[in-house]
């Protein structure tokens, strides 16, 4: 068996269309362009490339975006009081404050000072909470960008078996709100987790979360299981790169001579294209979507607190 290659650049281009599609009826019949305004501090090299994407999307949907660039030095005041600015703004339909934080900052604190309603990462405690009471709110982006996946490639999540290892806020816990939503039985696994390959390997989706490169390998998965990788991490090691990838082995060995380095998920994809029955490979598959996600959110956000439906 090898995997069906689940696309995240399609599945991403068609929710990127059906979002412009929306901002384009919203713009000629309420004069409503959708506006993210969104909040980096510091030079997080990530971040960086984060917040850029997300800009040139905005701009690629025919949506407004503001990039407000504060110092790593910045007083949390200042950020409060520049959310709270933000918040009453009537312009302003989302709000992200770009993760991580410098430490002197609570992050926190500045999250729950988001208005729940332009808060497009779904990460304010009202929204989160929400979120686990099967609500239709703004859920995280990256988790939702996952269910999208699996519905747009009518994977089962009805009765199914899904596994998420990991436990962050940012995916891992809303992570399993959503497939709790799809009627999916969840567990979640982490780094104290007993017997860990026991019960991925009774998976029929398992969700890598985790931030180890390469961590899932084929003994986790169950024969025929849709396995979803989030996990974005750089590999350089040219001495073990046989190990991790398959097919694509060359190609990788040119990127990382001419980059310095290739992208590796959570899962290793030389083990697990054999056995899985679906995949979602790095790079092109989760992470694509988790930009789409964010503009359907910042749509979802103009229309709700200006009462529209289009
Ligand atoms: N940093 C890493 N992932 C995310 C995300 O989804 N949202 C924000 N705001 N910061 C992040």
């Amino acid at each position: 068996m090898t995997a069906r290659i689940l696309n995240g650049r399609e599945i991403a281009a068609q929710i990127k269309k059906e979002v412009a599609e929306d901002v384009r009826v919203l713009t000629e019949k309420h004069n409503v362009r959708p506006c993210l305004a969104l909040v980096q501090v510091g030079r997080d090299p990530a971040s960086e490339v984060y917040v850029g994407s997300k800009i040139k999307s905005c701009g690629e949907l025919g949506m407004i975006s503001e990039h407000h660039h504060l110092p790593d030095s910045v007083e949390e005041d200042e950020l409060l009081g520049l959310v709270a600015t933000l918040n009453d703004r009537n312009d302003v339909d989302g709000i992200l404050v770009q993760l991580p934080l410098p430490k002197h900052i609570d992050e926190g604190k500045v999250l729950a000072a988001v208005s729940p309603e332009k808060d497009v990462d779904g990460f304010h405690p009202m929204n989160v909470g929400r979120l686990w009471q099967g609500e239709d709110v703004l859920a995280p982006c990256t988790p939702a960008g996952v269910i999208e996946i699996l519905k747009r490639s009518n994977i089962e999540m009805n009765g199914a078996n899904a596994v998420i290892i990991g436990r962050s806020n940012i995916v891992g816990k809303p992570m399993a709100a959503l497939l709790i939503k799809e009627s999916a039985t969840v567990t979640i696994c982490h780094s104290r987790t007993k017997d860990l390959t026991e019960l991925t390997s009774r998976a029929d989706i398992l969700v890598a979360a985790i931030g180890r490169a390469g961590f899932v390998t084929g003994n986790h998965v169950k024969k025929g299981a849709t396995v979803i990788d989030v996990g974005i991490n750089k590999f350089d090691d040219l001495d073990n790169a046989g190990n991790f990838f398959g097919h694509d082995l060359e190609k990788r060995i040119e990127t990382i001579n001419t980059r310095g380095f290739t992208l590796i998920g959570d899962v290793n994809p030389k083990e697990v294209i054999p056995k899985a029955g679906a995949y979602t490979p790095v790079p092109g598959g989760v992470g694509l979507l988790t930009v789409a996600m964010l503009m359907k959110n910042t749509l979802k956000a103009a229309k709700g607190r200006r009462r529209l439906r289009i």
